[in-house]
């Protein structure tokens, strides 16, 4: 285990899950809404969490009610905001991210006018403590100055820098990490037509970073210092279910598994998989559960109208029970008290007004929706969980 300090921007992410990108002027009912943290370098520290790592995030956030619930959600996924600068003008940065369930790609729209980190708030951090620290390639009024702090004092911690858009100055930072990550994005608007063309180049202005170039279902280019450049061709993804933070888990991976120890060749492969991995699945929780997701939950001959069965899954509990012909599944909790249905005795069904009922404070949820249409957590929902049956009745996770 490793501690990991993240420097970047922490967003609020409001996600609709619609069922096709909406043309201009459209209307459309999103299925889905989830109001989660983001933010490029918050996405990887969350997935390294899941890895097993330490990490805080260093960041700026507003004075204002979006602030706290990205610190709610910061605390929730376990990121220390221990190093996040409070600033009493603009506002806690937000993306409004729409997801197409239909290709499983997602557009955002961000705002932000708040200020990013200062370079006097990041000296005054015990950077020692920490065995890795990651940039984003932003802010580059105090960039320049927080990373010469970090070659200065750290020895054997790896710096690296995700240069995800052209930024002005931004080169001049690439040899100062030993890990440099490059988007298309950057390589496109900087002319290239592949990552092996940006990053001949950019071995011209270092000889001793690891530098990976990710360009989306086309695949990944890296070369260690002084190497050849490679190239490993995209994980076939089918379907894809979310591409949002697919980049920020592969970051991750990548800085994980070289923390253990693998080569770079080694290390971008484990990347491109759990990238791979991420795109099959909705959101970033879990994310390491996704490898039972080859076992199945439970069979639909198990289930009926009139019970539910509850199973495990990793970590979770799952309420299983069935709809009509359908299934429906959701996350064994409780939103009043948060404990599980069947805590106090089993979850009691009605078939007739089709719910089922929270043991602990008689909460009613309707078994189509999860809606509490009566008691103490009243137009709260259970979360859904995502499924699918194979043809042999198989019920498993994801959709
Ligand atoms: C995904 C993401 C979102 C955030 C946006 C910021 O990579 O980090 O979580 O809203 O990008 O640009």
């Amino acid at each position: 285990m490793a501690k990991i300090l993240g420097i970047g921007n922490a967003v609020l992410d409001i996600i609709h899950t619609v069922p096709h990108y909406p043309h201009e002027d459209e209307e459309i009912r999103a299925f889905k809404k989830s109001i989660t943290s983001g933010g490029n370098v918050n996405n990887s520290l969350y997935v390294l969490n899941q890895l097993g790592h330490n990490t805080a995030i260093c960041s700026t956030v507003a004075a204002d009610s979006e602030a706290k619930l990205l610190l709610a959600d910061l605390k929730k996924r376990n990121i220390s905001t221990a190093y996040v600068q409070k600033f009493i003008q603009g506002c806690t940065p937000s993306s409004s991210v729409t997801l197409n369930a239909q290709s499983g790609h997602r557009s955002i729209v961000h705002y932000r006018d708040l200020p990013e980190v200062t370079f006097d708030y990041f000296a005054k951090i015990e950077i020692e403590e920490y065995d890795w620290l990651h940039f984003e390639g932003r802010n580059l009024g105090n960039l320049p100055g927080m990373l010469n702090i970090a070659k200065t004092f750290l020895t054997n911690q790896p710096i690296s820098l995700e240069v995800e858009k052209p930024r002005d100055g931004i080169e001049a930072m690439i040899p100062l990490a030993n890990l440099v990550i490059f988007s298309h994005h950057y390589a496109q608007a900087k002319g290239f037509n592949d990552g092996h063309a940006l990053l001949s180049e950019i071995q011209k202005i270092t000889t001793h970073s690891n530098l990976v170039c990710t360009w989306g279902d086309q695949g990944v280019w890296y070369a260690s210092p002084n190497g050849e450049v490679h190239h490993i061709l995209a994980e076939a993804v089918n379907p894809v279910v979310d591409t949002l933070g697919a980049g920020d888990t592969f970051n991750a991976g990548l800085i994980h598994s070289l923390i253990e120890g693998h080569s770079l060749t080694e290390s971008v492969n484990r990347a491109n998989k759990l990238a791979a991995q991420k795109c099959r699945q909705y959101g970033l929780d879990n994310l390491m559960e996704v490898k039972h997701a080859d076992k199945p939950l439970a069979n639909i001959k198990q289930l009926s109208n009139a019970k539910t069965l509850t199973v495990n899954s990793g970590t979770r509990s799952v309420i299983l029970i069935k709809h009509g012909d359908s299934v429906k599944a959701y996350l064994n909790n409780c939103p009043h008290q948060n404990v599980p249905l069947n805590e106090a005795y089993k979850i009691d069904v009605n078939p007739f007004e089709k719910t089922m009922k929270c043991s602990v404070h008689d909460a009613f949820f309707n078994i189509e929706d999860g809606l509490c249409i009566e008691g103490p957590c009243w137009n709260e929902a259970l979360e859904t969980i995502d499924i699918h049956i194979d043809d042999k009745g198989n019920i498993f996770l994801g959709s």
